[in-house]
């Protein structure tokens, strides 16, 4: 079976011969590859010169057997695009001017993915002309809590006061920046389909910091609203959060053929909630992968056990890969995997 239908297969809940794995996060600074290439050039470069991004995504299937590889680009790129200069910082996202007001929401600008990324769109072609297509390729946006979490604090936060003051107390500037932000994704993700990917991903990775009535009132509309409008591409859609587990039940009305889940649900527990209609993609915790193999397969194990051979697993790690892991224990994970799961 090519990796191409072990992977569609799966997000489809159809049977295939081993369980699909790749990994969250798989290119990135924990691989020497990657390092020799940023030695050179700046995250952003790195992001926007489309063989050198191309080249990273290849590396990451060839270095570690996965069965997808997901597009070297950033959730940021798209937001630099829309007109919010966000830098990378050795503390992470930094932008210095963040949007906290209806003035700021109303300069960022909705653009052509064509037109201000083409460089995203290229690199996923290359990938494709590398792999002649056996290997599915997995395009991706931020979602839209996620974006706006970055755009109003300028950077990380522990508590999201500076996001949560704009949800709360300016709910109308707030669901304009909402709005223009799940149109961007839409637009950017049907371009990358029309580039060549063959699944998407919204990575609404912070999302969990709202409760489930705040998630109802400012996430679900939105997550609702870009699966709805990316069915028509005919790709299997992936949506994912951390800190999920009380937002599931929820999570569940949205037209995903796939829900991504963190390690604080058992997978097994957190499926039940999704439904068995649903393909679940998780759930290892990252931090297994910087333990020692006998201990890591321990682990493993856990998580194939826990799908209990049903269709429509997709394992993966439950958030992304920490730098400080073993690229020879990222690799051991697919390699169990395969061998855990062979039918
Ligand atoms: O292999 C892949 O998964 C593709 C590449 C990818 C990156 N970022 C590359 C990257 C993907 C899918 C992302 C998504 C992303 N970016 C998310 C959603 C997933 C998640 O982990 O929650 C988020 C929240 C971001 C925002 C972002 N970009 C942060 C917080 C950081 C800095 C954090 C860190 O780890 O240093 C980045 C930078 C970034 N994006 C790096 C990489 C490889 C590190 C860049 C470097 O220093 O070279």
């Amino acid at each position: 079976m090519s990796r191409k239908t072990r992977f569609i297969d799966a997000c489809y809940r159809r049977p295939v011969d081993c369980t699909p794995v790749w990994l969250m996060r798989q290119a990135g600074r924990y691989q020497a590859s990657y390092q020799a290439i940023r030695q050179n050039m700046s995250f952003f470069e790195l992001c926007s010169t489309p063989d050198v991004a191309a080249e990273v995504t290849v590396n990451a299937v060839e270095e570690l057997g996965v069965d997808a590889g997901i597009i070297f680009s950033d959730i940021l790129v798209p937001l630099r695009a829309m007109g919010a200069p966000v830098e990378l910082t050795h503390s992470g996202p930094k932008l210095s001017d963040p949007i906290r007001d209806e003035a700021g929401v109303a300069a960022l600008e909705v653009v052509d993915p064509l037109a201000t990324m083409p460089f995203v769109m290229r690199a996923i072609e290359i990938f494709n002309d590398h792999f002649q297509g056996e290997v599915p390729l997995i395009g991706f946006a931020g979602g839209p809590i996620t974006l706006a979490a970055y755009l109003t604090e300028g950077g990380h936060s522990k508590s999201y006061a500076d996001l949560k003051r704009m949800l709360f107390a300016a709910p109308k500037t707030a669901h304009q920046l909402l709005d223009k932000l799940a149109r961007q994704v839409v637009e950017h993700l049907k371009a990358q389909v029309e580039a060549g990917c063959h699944a998407v991903q919204v990575f609404d990775s912070w999302v969990g910091v709202l409760s489930p009535s705040d998630y109802a009132e400012l996430a679900l509309p939105y997550h609702q609203r870009i699966f709805d409008e990316l069915r028509g591409l005919g790709v299997p859609r992936i949506l994912f959060g951390t800190d999920t587990a009380t937002l599931l039940p929820q999570m569940a009305t949205v037209d995903a053929e796939v829900i991504g889940l963190d390690w604080r649900i058992d997978l097994d527990e957190g499926w039940r909630i999704v439904g068995e209609r649903r393909a679940v993609q998780g759930n290892l915790d990252p931090c297994c992968l910087l333990m020692d193999q006998p201990a890591l397969e321990k682990r493993v194990q856990q998580v194939v056990d826990a799908a209990a051979g049903r269709d429509g697993h997709i394992f993966n790690l439950g958030h992304g890969v920490l730098p400080p892991t073993p690229v020879e224990n990222a690799r051991f994970v697919v390699e169990t995997v395969h061998r855990l799961t062979q039918r």
